[in-house]
């Protein structure tokens, strides 16, 4: 397979490469954007699950492009190192851990986000934990499945406006789905918390044979422009025929993702086979550090 197959496959991969979007994703918080206008008035942002780093970009060109970008705050958090983007301080760390959500605090010095983004799935987020820092706007990424329904009950208690929204750049072909929650307005009385049951495994209930009133239902939305590209539908890769299709590498390969020694290790015929037990993982990582030198020093001397 050519390397232009999965830009054949794969149209917002391919748009994301050509804008200079480090990642698809991308395309999914500005068509959410056009449906809800989440970036109106909002100047203390939160990307949570943020590498490598488009919905950052997209809040760094959205929020920093207007007139008075000096009280923009952006902050992005993961997991992962993610290289560094104009105006977006990161915090490397797990965001369901209270020090994480200190550290966020910090950063905008007493004040609350206007809009907290989140692209992790919700059973890695928790809900109790983006409260701590939230004040108007909340977009959370799911997949509809198990659960969903205890999700939006939660929401509910804490956002007046709690929408399921499908943006044109998701597949239809997968679950994956985003919550907007507007209008935060906890119960009163209620002060944020990092306890989280959901992790704790400690729900007994099936909250999805819950019923009439006891049910909530959100409204589903499919957004994004029907005449905007399908992202399950494969393009030719002459788009336009006054602009001669050309291969673009990825605006910003990840640092250093979790898939890395995988790949060294098959790289390498390192897997483990039947007959053939696994190398010790502390020796594969050195090997691999090794190789990533070689390559940085390779790198350097080219450049
Ligand atoms: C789908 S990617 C996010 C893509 C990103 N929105 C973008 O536009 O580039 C999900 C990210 O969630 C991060 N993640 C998962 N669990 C996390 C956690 N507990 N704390 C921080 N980051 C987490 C992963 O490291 C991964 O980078």
């Amino acid at each position: 397979m050519g390397r232009s197959s999965k830009d054949k496959r794969d149209i917002y991969y391919r748009l994301a490469k050509e804008e200079g979007w480090r990642a698809r994703s991308a395309f999914k918080l500005l068509q959410l954007d056009e449906e809800f206008n989440l970036f109106k008035g909002v100047s203390r942002a939160v990307d949570l699950c943020a590498a490598p780093g488009s919905w950052s970009q997209v809040l760094s060109r959205k929020l920093r492009g207007k007139e008075s970008s000096e009280d923009v705050k952006i902050v992005a958090v993961d997991l992962q190192a993610m290289a560094p983007l104009p105006g977006v301080t990161q915090i490397q760390g797990d965001i369901t851990k209270i020090s994480t959500a200190q550290e966020i605090i910090r950063h905008f010095e007493g004040q609350s986000a206007d809009l907290v983004v989140c692209d992790g799935a919700p059973d890695v987020t928790g809900l109790h934990d983006v409260d701590e820092y939230i004040q108007a706007q909340l977009l959370l990424a799911i997949f509809r499945g198990k659960d969903v329904t205890l999700l939006y009950s939660q929401l509910k208690i804490f956002f007046t406006s709690v929408t399921c929204a499908k943006p044109r750049s998701s597949r239809n072909s997968s679950i994956e789905a985003f919550v907007v929650c507007q209008n935060y307005s906890p119960p009163e009385g209620y002060v944020p918390n990092m306890s989280n049951p959901l992790l704790d495994h400690s729900y007994d209930v099936d909250f999805n044979q819950l019923e009439g009133p006891n049910r909530i239902i959100v409204p589903f939305l499919a957004c994004g422009d029907l005449s905007a590209f399908d992202s399950d539908r494969t393009y030719p890769l002459q788009l336009d025929s006054n602009k001669e299709y050309q291969y673009l590498p990825p605006t910003q390969p990840p640092i250093r993702p979790p898939y890395q020694q995988a790949c060294h290790l098959r790289k390498n015929n390192l897997l483990a086979t039947e007959d053939s037990p696994s190398v010790l993982l502390d020796d594969s990582l050195s090997a691999m550090k090794l190789d990533t030198n070689k390559e940085n020093d390779r790198t350097s001397r080219n450049s």
